[in-house]
Parts: C-alpha cells; sequence; structure tokens
C-alpha cells in the first residue's frame, strides 16, 4: 500500500521566527486579511505582526471577530469583509480558531456553496494564499488539511477537509505562546498528545506519521507540566511549540480516531474547549482502544522511557495510559461535571452524540472496531 504525506510548503520555526518572516510574506500578496480574536490585539500580537507587514509595505485589514470556537456564521462574515476590503491573501494569527476560521474564509472564497456541503466531501479548489501563526502550542492546525467550523442551526461542529486548506507558511514562533494563561496551555497541550497518540494508533497510520508522533508525544511528557507551572518558561513552550507542529504532521498524514470523533458532539452542544472535552475522554478511550493493538500502546511506553523490563505489551500500554491520566490530573483537567455541563440535558442527548460523532467518520479510524453502543458507554463513564 502507498501513502500519501503533505506538509505545509514552508515551516518557519523558532524564537523569532515571526520577525524573520517578512520576506516569505512579501511574496504571497500585497493586502493580508488579519483573522484573529481580541485577546490577540490587547496583549499585542497582532501589532508584532503589522510591525512585520509595514517593514515589507504590505497592508491590511484586521477581523479580529473571532470570539469563541468557531461558527458558520463568523466564516460568512469574513468572507463578505474580504470581499469588501479587496485583500488577497490571508493571515491567521491566533489559536486554533482563528486559524480554522481562516481556512474556511479561504475555502469559501473559492469553492461553492455552503460549509455544510463540504462534509464528507474533500474541498477542492486552492483559495488564496493561507498563512498560519499559532499561538496557542496545541492543534497543529497550521500544519493540517482540516478545519472545524460549528453550523450553528444543527449544532454540529462540521470537520471539513481538503489538500488545499494545507497553510503554505507556518509561522511557529514559541514567543507568542508565553502569554497563554495554564487553563489554555493544559487543555491546548493535551489536545497535541492527543493527536499525536491517535496519529500512532490510528489504523491509518504509516511510517513517516509515526516519526513525528512519536518525537511529539516525547516532547509533550517533558515539557507540558513545565509549561502549565512555568508560562514563561522559553524552553518548554520552544519544545511545546514543535510538539504541536510534529502531532499536526502526524495526524494530517494519519487521522485522528475515537477521542476527537467523541469530542466534537460534547464541544457543539456544551460549548466545552477543544482540548478540555479531548481531556475529558482521553482516559476511558485509550482504555477502550488499548486491546486493538496493545504492541502500539507499548511502543509508547518505550518512547517515553516508562516501559520496564518483563511487561507484557499490555502492561506496557496500560503503563502509558496510567502514566496519560497521571498527567491529566497534574493539569487539572476538569470532569464535565467540574466543568458544569448539565447532567440531564447530557443524558437526553447521547444518542445524537454518539450518532454525529460516528457521522464524522473519525471513531471508524481507531485500531480497534467502535459501535454505537461503546460510544454511549464511554460517554456514559465520564459520570462515574
Ligand atoms: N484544524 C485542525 O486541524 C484542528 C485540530 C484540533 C483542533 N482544532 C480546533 O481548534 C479550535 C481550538 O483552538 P485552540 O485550542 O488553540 O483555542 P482557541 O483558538 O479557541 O483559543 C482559546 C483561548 O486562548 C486565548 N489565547 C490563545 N493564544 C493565547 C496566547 N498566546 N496568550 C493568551 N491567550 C491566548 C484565545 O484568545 C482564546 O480565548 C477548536 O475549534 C478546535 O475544534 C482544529
Ligand atoms: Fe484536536
Amino acid at each position: 500500500m502507498s501513502n500519501v504525506f503533505l506538509i505545509p510548503r514552508t515551516i518557519i520555526s523558532g524564537n523569532d521566527a515571526l520577525e524573520k518572516s517578512g520576506s516569505y510574506l512579501k511574496k504571497c500578496g500585497n493586502k493580508a486579511f488579519i483573522v484573529t480574536d481580541n485577546m490577540m490585539v490587547t496583549i499585542g500580537n497582532v501589532q508584532k505582526l503589522v510591525n512585520v507587514l509595514d517593514k515589507q509595505e504590505i497592508g491590511y485589514e484586521l477581523f479580529a471577530e473571532i470570539n469563541s470556537e468557531p461558527t458558520d456564521q463568523m466564516v460568512y462574515q469574513g468572507v463578505k469583509t474580504y470581499k469588501e476590503t479587496k485583500c488577497d491573501f490571508l493571515i491567521a494569527i491566533g489559536g486554533g480558531s482563528p486559524i480554522d476560521t481562516m481556512k474556511a474564509i479561504g475555502a469559501m472564497l473559492t469553492n461553492p456553496g455552503t460549509l455544510a456541503d463540504y462534509m464528507g466531501k474533500e474541498i477542492a479548489t486552492l483559495p488564496p494564499a493561507l498563512i498560519a501563526i499559532p499561538t496557542t502550542a496545541g492543534t497543529g492546525s497550521e500544519a493540517t488539511q482540516f478545519t472545524i467550523i460549528s453550523d450553528t442551526q444543527t449544532e454540529v461542529k462540521m470537520l471539513l477537509k481538503g489538500a488545499p486548506l494545507l497553510p503554505a507558511i507556518a509561522i511557529v514562533d514559541p514567543e507568542l505562546t508565553l502569554t497563554s494563561p495554564p487553563n489554555v496551555t493544559a487543555a491546548t497541550g493535551i489536545d497535541a498528545l492527543t493527536h499525536a497518540i491517535e496519529a500512532y494508533t490510528s489504523q491509518k497510520s504509516q511510517p513517516m506519521s509515526d516519526t513525528f508522533a512519536v518525537s511529539a508525544v516525547k516532547r509533550v511528557f517533558k515539557n507540558l507540566l513545565k509549561a502549565y507551572k512555568n508560562g514563561k518558561d522559553i524552553d518548554a513552550r520552544k519544545e511545546m511549540s514543535v510538539a504541536a507542529l510534529e502531532a499536526g504532521i502526524a495526524f494530517n498524514n494519519s487521522s485522528v480516531t475515537i477521542v476527537h470523533g467523541m469530542s466534537r458532539p460534547i464541544g457543539a452542544i456544551f460549548h466545552v474547549p477543544h482540548g478540555l472535552s479531548n481531556a475529558m475522554l482521553l482516559s476511558e478511550c485509550l482504555k477502550f482502544a488499548l486491546a486493538g493493538s496493545p504492541e502500539r500502546f507499548c511502543d509508547l511506553a518505550k518512547a517515553t522511557g516508562i516501559y520496564e523490563n518483563n511487561m507484557s505489551d499490555l502492561q506496557g500500554g496500560q503503563a502509558f495510559i496510567t502514566e496519560v491520566e497521571k498527567l491529566c490530573a497534574q493539569l487539572q483537567v476538569s470532569t464535565p461535571e467540574q466543568f458544569g455541563v448539565d447532567k440531564k440535558k447530557y443524558f437526553d442527548q447521547l444518542d445524537k452524540m454518539a450518532e454525529d460523532a460516528l457521522k464524522s467518520g473519525s471513531p471508524q479510524n481507531t485500531i480497534r472496531n467502535v459501535g454505537k453502543e461503546d460510544i454511549i458507554n464511554i460517554y456514559k463513564a465520564l459520570w462515574k
């Protein structure tokens, strides 16, 4: 069997990556449409980008309308403003929310129909150049062909896909992540870890994605807690920004699996941030998947130094999952109850959540067969 491997054309990474990106941005167009949120304006990250654009005499329009995880309505507003302001390429600066919004705006500029039309289909036509500048070390969206947009009518987090959505340039500058608060650092770091574990244990894994996945798991284990405890630890931040990028590259070329499939409905209905809903599900989902391939989970125990001599693959895999649970506990991950999810609504919605999870296609990539009953049982187990 052959494999395809896609990454952004240019990746600029390291402490002064944004400052050094000017000549690359100059080649993308004359007027940038900057997609971001108000926090990025307040903390000065947008100004750092504007300084680079000014130096290169690149014009810009600021679209700072992303105030939560992206919806179809934010995207359509962005398309309208882009056209009115005559921009010719797009830059997203922020977490996964602005980056995903940028990709969807780009897609809707060159592809016909609505976003919902592309569920389960490939977005085929190239948008104007997309430049991604992540400020969380988490989603890896800077290196993926995916965008996740909530349909405001159906309350479904739509997973949309297509190689044209892969950013042309990813600018991965850890200095931009130094201000990320501990709860965001924890949730986004667990998102990156989840991408890497899922990519490695997916039915669609391939040797090239394995390399990036294992490397990302190792970096997260060594650095996430440090970045959480001391946000100003630039070395830990740098390692986490590389880990998130690696994990993005890994799942872009493999896939995510049951955790992400089940996480999106929780996010869509109860507005739990993406990384946190992954974290809530991680232990139960991994315990379920373990039986599908103890060897793959044991590989991760070996890579992270958790494996001890004479352990069977199953014991090694279990030890790895126990370490993941410990890390989540140290990062003070909330349960649905602690987050304030309405228990009655949650149980009333179980059937829809399971249906939506399966419809996304992600659970089917799990190394063990997953049925609707399995999904419902795991959702229930979060309230033990
Ligand atoms: N496209 C993909 O491949 C992919 C993969 C995983 C997740 N996602 C999507 O990404 C979205 C979540 O992105 P996210 O987890 O990065 O969160 P986010 O972009 O929603 O940001 C979370 C919060 O952190 C703040 N923030 C971000 N960076 C900061 C910084 N440096 N300093 C201070 N505050 C900062 C933001 O302003 C926001 O309030 C979800 O919609 C999820 O579905 C996409
Ligand atoms: Fe994710």
